[in-house]
């Protein structure tokens, strides 16, 4: 059975991730199962060129199937940033507290109409060391006021879904499921690797 490997160590992405394949049945594990795989430094000006950058060096590396997401936080605002540096918008090893407190100081005074934002995934997937496919999506929303509720991780506390006119933190996983940049990228993937995995 071909087993696909999962090149990230965030703990919470890959519980998403590993959620939004089950549906395959293939076996699935994440770069924490690999002891020595290379690291990757994400350097890549964009989503995609990170995500590609991933997912080619583990494939190299297993000689196998691999799945690499890259996303962040694109604020129009800020002229796109966090962007590819969402995790380390306030330093390197930032907490995800941290970087909320920073946007919400850089958006002080803005109204609700100029805190427009846009979540993006960018999934790369590789096999025997060559990129095979890959997929981007967005989810849009906007910056709140304050961080509100306690579910999912980095910004989502403070990525309100005006459908809702509340944070994905207070929406929790079920909805963020239905509308995710990652959601969105990852059926795209699935739907690929169904039918790449019939190949064999
Ligand atoms: P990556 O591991 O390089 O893809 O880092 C992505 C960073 O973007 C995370 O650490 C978060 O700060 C942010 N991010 C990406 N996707 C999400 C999401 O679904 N919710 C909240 N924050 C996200």
């Amino acid at each position: 059975m071909k087993r696909l490997v999962i090149a990230t160590r965030n703990e919470k992405k890959l519980r998403e991730l590993v959620r939004y394949l089950k549906p395959l049945g293939i076996k699935v594990s994440s770069l924490k199962d690999i002891e020595v795989a290379p690291r990757v430094i994400e350097d890549g000006a964009t989503f995609k060129e990170n995500a590609e950058k991933k997912a080619l060096t583990i494939s190299k590396f297993t000689g196998g199937l691999v799945l690499a997401d890259d996303s962040g936080l694109v604020v129009d605002a800020l002229g796109g940033l966090p962007g590819v540096r969402s995790a380390r918008f306030a330093g390197d090893n930032a907490r995800d507290h941290e970087n909320n407190i920073k946007l919400l100081n850089h958006l002080r005074n803005l109204p609700a109409a100029k805190r427009r934002a846009r979540f993006a995934c960018a999934a790369a997937i590789a096999d025997k060391g060559k990129i095979i496919k890959t997929i981007e999506e967005t989810c849009r929303g906007r910056i709140g006021f304050e961080v509100r509720g306690r579910y999912g991780f980095g910004y989502d506390p403070l990525f309100v879904i005006p459908k809702y006119g509340k944070t994905f933190g207070e929406l929790g996983a079920r909805v963020k499921d239905r509308m995710s940049h990652r959601s969105k990228a990852l059926a795209k993937a699935r739907e690929f690797l169904k039918k790449y995995l019939r190949s064999f």
